[in-house]
């Protein structure tokens, strides 16, 4: 499993979307992550299908929508239609995990759960054998520019536990908040695969050499926990 940057279009210039993501896709950004928040979920309003819809017309890497929203399920097929290749959802928000998760997958896009700092890896028992990967918030939602949060990182480990003993081994963990080239090397070393970055990338001055210097963190980080051959 190789490891994914995923710059988060929530800190970048909303006038200026399309060479915000032509510049990190330059910098190998390899997807692009974009928030939806209702101001309900979350105590934050950004971004709906139509963006994604205009977004999917010009990005070159899959589309990775992160759902930060009371009612998912009115929205999944809205979200595929308009070009999502990935939809994570927040096990806080959901009864019926199991139907949502399987609804995301009949759609054709990969499904992936999210769990806040503040609940527990075991929520994701009886889901992870099905999911398509996992979203750990090393912030609280809703705003960029958050301070990440330490414990993340053994929450990571425990995640990947949790998958590995469902026998879900394929199943990246993504990591989301307050990620940076600082702590890049450490959340991959605890299994992190995926890494989002919002404000490390679109507040520096130059957005595709922060993407390349965090994809440079993360591989580097890789390559020494590889087992010795
Ligand atoms: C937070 C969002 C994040 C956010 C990350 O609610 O889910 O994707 O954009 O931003 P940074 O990297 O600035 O913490
Ligand atoms: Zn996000």
């Amino acid at each position: 499993m190789n490891v994914q940057i995923a710059p988060s279009i929530l800190s970048a210039d909303f006038a200026a979307l399309g060479q915000a993501i032509e510049a990190v896709e330059r910098g190998g950004a390899d997807l692009i992550h974009v928030d939806v928040m209702d101001g309900h979920f979350v105590p934050n309003i950004s971004i709906g299908v139509p963006v994604v819809c205009s977004l999917k017309r010009i990005v070159k890497v899959p589309l990775d929508v992160h759902l930060m929203i009371t009612d998912p399920d009115r929205y999944i097929e809205a979200f595929a239609a308009a070009g999502a290749a990935m939809i994570s959802v927040h096990v806080e928000v959901l009864p019926h995990l199991h139907r949502t998760v399987h609804a995301i997958q009949a759609l054709g896009v990969k499904a992936g759960v999210v769990l806040n700092p503040g609940t527990p890896v075991v929520a994701l028992e009886e889901i992870a054998g099905d999911v398509d990967f996992v979203l750990v918030m090393s912030v609280n939602p809703g705003f960029g520019g958050q301070t990440f949060i330490p414990r993340s990182e053994s929450k990571v480990t425990d995640v990947r536990a949790a998958l590995d003993r469902a026998g879900n081994h394929s199943a990246p963990i993504e990591i989301d908040g307050g990620i940076d080239a600082r702590n890049a090397g450490r959340v991959v070393a605890a299994g992190a695969r995926i890494l989002v970055a919002g404000s490390a990338i679109f507040n520096s001055p130059d957005p595709e050499r922060a993407t390349r210097e965090l994809k440079t963190a993360a591989l580097s980080a890789m390559s020494a926990s590889a087992p010795a051959r």
